[in-house]
């Protein structure tokens, strides 16, 4: 019997992973320099933190979710997001108890059950990051420039940055108001109805074209947002501008989680086709109380490490490419591994990559494996070179040779 990897995940083999491994650390790398600290989160958790933080009107909950039952009874889920895993673990160890904001960063997996297509997997990676604890305009910016430039450093050009605000409780409250009103008098079915009542603005994002017709007209939140939701949007947008971060308002986005309040933003990709969002995020004003923490704000982003990767390769640029070696050591002859092992050992320690022709290879073999490796210098380690400490240093592009006392190698590469 043959395995195969579970349906629709993603997995990275060499070289790819070398692409998605750098696009990873890209993406962390601002949120890095911008003083968020590492909060490594377990993978699965109490269902119910899912249910009551990301919310039941919402597909991820109602029909992505990996739950089961553990040994003891507990229902149990992959997580499918990382924002209500951080709320836990905030709450639990009391991280906002001392200096705000909270800034944490995460990486990892996330489990979602969704029908596979290109750029949309069952177990895809995020890089996330999380402010906790501070509602001032000044957070909001500094998190999407944190994304912004982790795509800017990568090279990505073809993206655009989605805002909105959905206000918080009090514009909400009036606009659901007027939405719902405006959602009876729409001709839908009973369940599409259903959800509306969970959350109405789900509809915005129906994709059925019906829907999309008769939703062109409703009520926009934008049209309802108190003086203090209005003012602290503003003042996050002229921080935008003085970042020289480009945006387009979208009044109508949708976002995939029910905690969204306030500030609400999306990364596009114009070259992913339908899997386009790379990246997203907002502010989630309720959730550490409703998660029955202290009412605190807070604000953060998860972006798609997956999707960064396809948006990298859909623009050409190509960080594939595997560290070559800068030297392969080649023992011939008895006892000659005893002396590369411990050459290569020596020389790695020093910060160079260092590879060796292993098994019992002809010299003509193991030349072979040093092209391919691409090694910049090669080095035969055979009885001679062991007995007089001395060695040939062959520059692998040229063929030219210098001669090399062994126990000197790590300047004599330092000096090429
Ligand atoms: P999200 O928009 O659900 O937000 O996911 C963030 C990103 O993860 C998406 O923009 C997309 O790039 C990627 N993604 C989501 N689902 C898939 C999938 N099935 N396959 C591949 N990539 C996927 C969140 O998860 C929020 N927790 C973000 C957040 C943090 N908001 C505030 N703080």
């Amino acid at each position: 019997m043959k395995f195969q990897a579970p349906k629709g995940v993603s997995e990275y083999v060499p070289l790819r992973s070398n692409a998605f491994e750098r696009v990873r650390d890209g993406l962390i790398a601002p949120a890095k320099a911008a003083g968020y600290e590492l909060l490594e989160l377990p993978v699965f958790e109490d269902t119910e933190l899912f249910t009551r933080g990301v919310g039941e009107s919402t597909d991820v909950v109602s029909k992505e979710m990996y739950t089961f039952e553990d040994r003891g009874g507990r229902s149990i889920s992959l997580r499918p997001e990382g924002t209500a895993g951080v709320m836990r673990a905030v709450i639990e160890h009391n991280l906002d108890r001392g200096q705000l904001p909270v800034k944490v960063w995460y990486t990892g997996p996330f489990f979602r059950a969704e029908r596979p297509q290109a750029g949309r997997y069952r177990q895809f990676y995020q890089v996330g990051i999380e402010a906790i604890g501070l509602n001032d305009p000044a957070i909001d910016a500094e998190v999407i420039s944190v994304a912004y430039f982790g795509y800017r450093n990568l090279g990505l050009k073809k993206f655009r940055l989605d805002v909105t605000s959905l206000g918080d409780s009090t514009s909400r409250a009036h606009h659901r108001v007027e939405l719902m009103k405006f959602i009876d008098a729409m001709n839908i079915d009973d369940a599409t109805r259903a959800r509306a009542t969970l959350n109405p603005l789900r509809l915005f994002d129906d994709k059925r074209e019906d829907v999309v017709r008769q939703m062109a007209s409703a009520p926009l939140l934008r049209d309802f947002l108190t003086e203090e939701s209005k003012n602290h949007f503003a003042q996050v947008l002229s921080y935008l501008d003085a970042l020289e971060i480009p945006y387009s308002l979208n009044p109508r986005m949708v976002r995939g989680l029910d905690y969204y309040t306030g500030t609400t933003f999306e990364f596009v990709h114009e070259l992913l086709g339908a899997q386009s969002g790379i990246g997203g995020g907002g502010r989630y004003d309720g959730l550490m109380e409703s998660l029955g923490g202290q009412k605190l704000s807070g604000i953060g982003f998860g972006l798609g490490v997956d999707r960064t990767l396809l948006a990298c390769e859909a623009e050409g640029i190509d960080y594939s490419t595997t560290n070559t070696p800068d030297l392969f050591l080649i023992p011939l002859g008895d006892g000659a591994m005893n002396n590369a092992l411990a050459l290569a050992g020596k020389l790695r320690n020093a910060g160079f990559i260092v590879d060796l022709a292993f098994g019992d290879r002809s010299l003509k073999g193991a030349m072979k494996a040093a092209d391919k490796s691409g090694a910049r210098f090669s080095l035969v380690l055979g009885e001679d070179e062991i007995a007089s400490g001395r060695g040939e240093l062959k520059e692998m592009s040229t063929g030219s040779a210098q001669s090399v006392t062994l126990s000197a190698l790590e300047s004599a590469l330092s000096a090429r």
